[in-house]
């Protein structure tokens, strides 16, 4: 029975001389330097901000007019859309069920998300499908050809 319990736990856990284990002990390895500290991981910084606050995005050029993209400053995913010429920032989290607002279509001010149609105004993030709900909307500037979003 023993025999069959260390069997079992060979298969479920691996030998302790075992691929497995020797990956568990060089991921353990790289964790801690040479004192045995566990290094810090690296976590993505965001672009540094402006005094202002405002982050750089991308540049107008690359987003046509009509046209939606999604971006990602630091950890943030927004959508930034281009109607006629004025940029509007988003999340590019849909608040209905998450669905990837970046990608939906945009028609004037309305952005539409591709999951369930929900469309979405980008200048106050009012939905009009249901009132109660809100895509969280971000300022935005433009200097110099440059977009720039506020993550507040
Ligand atoms: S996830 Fe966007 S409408 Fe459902």
């Amino acid at each position: 029975m023993d025999e069959l319990k260390a069997v079992v736990k060979g298969v479920l856990f691996g030998r302790p001389d075992g691929f497995r284990a020797s990956l568990r002990r060089r991921w353990a390895a790289s964790q801690s330097d040479a004192a045995g500290e566990v290094k810090a991981r690296p976590v993505p910084v965001p672009a540094p901000a402006a005094p202002d606050g405002f982050h750089r995005a991308l540049s107008a050029s690359s987003l046509a007019p009509g046209e939606v993209v999604e971006v990602m400053i630091g950890e943030q995913h927004l959508a930034l859309c281009n109607v006629g010429g004025v940029f509007h920032a988003s999340s590019n989290v849909c608040p209905h069920a998450g669905g990837p607002i970046g990608e939906g279509t945009l028609v004037d001010h309305a952005l539409t998300c591709p999951y369930h149609g929900w469309a979405f105004d980008v200048r106050d993030g009012s939905c009009a499908v249901n009132a109660e709900v809100k895509l969280p909307i971000y300022p935005v500037k433009l200097v110099d050809g440059v977009v720039y979003v506020k993550l507040v």
